[in-house]
């Protein structure tokens, strides 16, 4: 995050560089999800059933859960990794399913809610990198849902992926949910704006201006979001400015991270309820 006054937005000019891949994926190239302000603010998202933006809602977590367990899981009693596990509201549906279940995210309030909410020595919950937390194991899934694959550079994709691998048994499975390559060319392509009382990025009035790129040459969307805020004391302390940046893959790309990472049978699963047209679910065993 970097703060300014709006002035110095309005004076700097409009990027037409053609960035290089360390450029984009440098710096504060992300959301800070895991500043504590930052994470409390997000787990009022999490939690909205207004809205899927940051965790779909529980009525479509549970029947997701309850495909999944029935497409991969039936009679079983698995050992569950999550990857970006967020709240942990997946958590309390494979608890239902006899399943044992460990959950790694980065977010403390996030976490700090997961282990007041759930108790059972079954879960265990870890606050975490996913990049350097390890992740024990052995396991008989992983996942890593809702996309988030996709705000990581290739090279700690193809780290996490087989992080992965490792933790899972021989003949585990991966159930990863990415965006499509579509999408995040979408995501680098759309300009907008909006006003709020508090939001993600403030408890105080604010105005967002969210600037968006499509680096074609990387195959990176990259939004910047100037947040004004409308009740600052100090001009010079108005803007605050962060940026989100995702990769898009396409589904042969997918395929190849998997693959260099020990996985195989890689499947693309279309019949999970409330999937978004954005998003894909992909399968693969641990070879
Ligand atoms: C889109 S949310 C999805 C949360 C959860 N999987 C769900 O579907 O409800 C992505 C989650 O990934 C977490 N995350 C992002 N980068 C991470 C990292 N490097 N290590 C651990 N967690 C991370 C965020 O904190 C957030 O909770």
């Amino acid at each position: 995050m970097t703060r300014h006054s709006l002035l110095h937005i309005l004076h700097t000019p409009a990027d037409s560089t053609q960035p290089t891949a360390s450029d984009v994926w440098s710096g504060a190239y992300k959301i800070p999800w895991n500043d504590p302000e930052f994470s409390r603010r997000m787990l009022r998202e999490h939690l909205t059933q207004d809205h899927d933006l940051a965790s779909r809602r529980i009525e479509s977590i549970a029947m997701q859960t309850a495909w999944m367990q029935k497409t991969f899981l039936g009679g079983t009693r698995a050992r569950i990794l999550d990857l970006g596990c967020g709240p942990g509201l997946y958590a309390r549906h494979w608890l239902s399913y006899g399943h044992r279940y460990h959950g790694i995210d980065f977010g403390p309030a996030s976490i700090d809610y997961a282990l007041q909410t759930i108790t059972e020595a079954e879960a265990t919950f870890m606050l975490g990198d996913i990049l350097a937390t390890p992740f024990g194991g052995p396991y008989d899934v992983a996942t890593l849902l809702y996309g988030e694959l996709n705000v990581f550079p290739p090279e700690s994709c193809r780290a996490i992926l087989q992080k992965t691998h490792t933790a899972l048994r021989k003949g585990g499975r991966i159930i990863l949910e990415v965006h499509t390559e579509e999408a995040v060319r979408r995501a680098g392509s759309a300009n907008s704006w909006y006003k709020a009382a508090q939001g993600l990025f403030s408890e105080l009035p604010h105005l967002c201006l969210m600037e968006s790129r499509w680096y074609d040459h990387l195959a990176v969307a990259r939004q910047t979001f100037h947040v004004i805020h409308l009740e600052a004391a100090a001009a010079s302390e108005a803007v605050e400015t962060y940026h989100s940046t995702m990769q898009a893959w396409s589904l042969e790309g997918y395929m190849a991270l998997l693959y260099e990472a020990g996985f195989d049978e890689i499947k693309v699963e279309t019949a999970l309820p409330g999937s978004h047209a954005d998003l894909m679910l992909l399968t693969a065993i641990c070879a």
